[in-house]
């Protein structure tokens, strides 16, 4: 049995047949709607989300299977003291697969060493967040046409971001890609990133403070929140949560065909403005969200 604890579980190869089935979902979404009639979707969400929880509902929806779950710790037995892996043993007795998300690194996976049923990680405090970035590859794919062969900016928090973590780490297996870090000094990527996933796989990358001086250089722009919720104190938080504001000003210095992405809860740091430029691609990068989420759910119980 599969689980999904990071994008690196998958090789390249099996997340071109999922970007393909992805695609092919799509185009014939007729063709999907009743294949996991009968089949049960668990959503253990121990952490605030709107996009990711609801997205794996409407993706499991959408191919006729029921939903079940909890939205907060509070609701859950966790505020009784269970642990993790008590709670995943009664699910697997309740659903067919489950996707959790959790404040702390690690808890997912030790549910899956637990788990009857097939268990994704739907972010793990500031470690990874695997539906996110298929999601995030999924739209490079089907709005470049290609993945590799491009200079990606990655702007914000990604000191704290699993998004950012989760897409470094996938985005060095495609040939050629350039990344661009910008972030003000407190939020530059942890050091086990720059060490370990990226000089000691000799892939290029920059780190710059303004966003302003390396816009006109990139193909792709990935910008995100300042993650306030992992801040020891609030006092940072304020200093640094409107660092970076694109707006109209800025896109102006950027690429014609450049795309603009995040994962979205949005902030300050896309400015409302921006959202009618066609550059702007992070509405439809939810779209992208829910057919990512129906091509995993239904590889994972080997219905594809
Ligand atoms: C992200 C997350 O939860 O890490 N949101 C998401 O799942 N789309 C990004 C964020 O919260 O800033």
């Amino acid at each position: 049995m599969k689980h999904v604890m990071s994008p690196l579980d998958f090789t390249t190869e099996e997340l071109d047949k999922l970007f393909d089935l992805a695609g092919d979902i799509e185009r014939h979404p007729d063709k999907y709607a009743h294949i996991c009639d009968g089949k049960k979707l668990a959503t253990c969400f121990y952490e605030p989300s709107t996009r990711t929880r609801l997205s794996f509902e409407a993706a499991m929806m959408n191919l006729g299977g029921k939903v079940l779950g909890f939205s907060d710790a509070a609701s859950s037995s966790a505020s009784k003291g269970e642990s993790v892996s008590d709670t995943i043993r009664m699910i697997s007795c309740y659903a067919d697969i489950c996707a959790m998300r959790h404040p702390k690194e690690g808890a997912p996976m030790v549910a899956s060493t637990k788990s009857r049923i097939p268990v994704i990680n739907a972010g793990d405090g500031g470690h990874q967040h695997p539906t996110q970035t298929l999601t995030d590859l999924l739209t490079i794919r089907s709005l470049k046409g290609r993945l590799g062969s491009f200079t990606i900016g990655l702007c914000g928090d990604l000191k704290f971001g699993r998004t950012v973590h989760s897409l470094i780490n996938a985005l060095i297996r495609y040939s050629n890609v350039k990344f661009v870090f910008i972030s003000p000094v407190e939020l530059k990527i942890p050091d086990y990133i720059r060490e370990d996933v990226l000089r000691k796989n000799n892939i290029p990358f920059q780190e710059v403070i303004r966003l302003e001086d390396s816009i006109a250089d990139l193909d792709l722009l990935y910008m995100t929140r300042v993650q306030r919720e992992r801040f020891f104190n609030e006092e940072d938080y304020v200093r640094l949560k409107d660092f970076y504001i694109l707006d109209k000003e800025k896109m102006s210095l950027a690429r014609p065909d450049m795309l603009v992405l995040h994962p979205l809860p949005r902030v300050n740091e896309i400015s409302v403005e921006v959202d009618d430029d066609p550059r702007a691609v992070y509405f439809k990068q939810v779209q992208y969200g829910v057919y990512v989420r129906m091509a995993l759910i239904l590889t994972l119980l080997e219905l594809a």
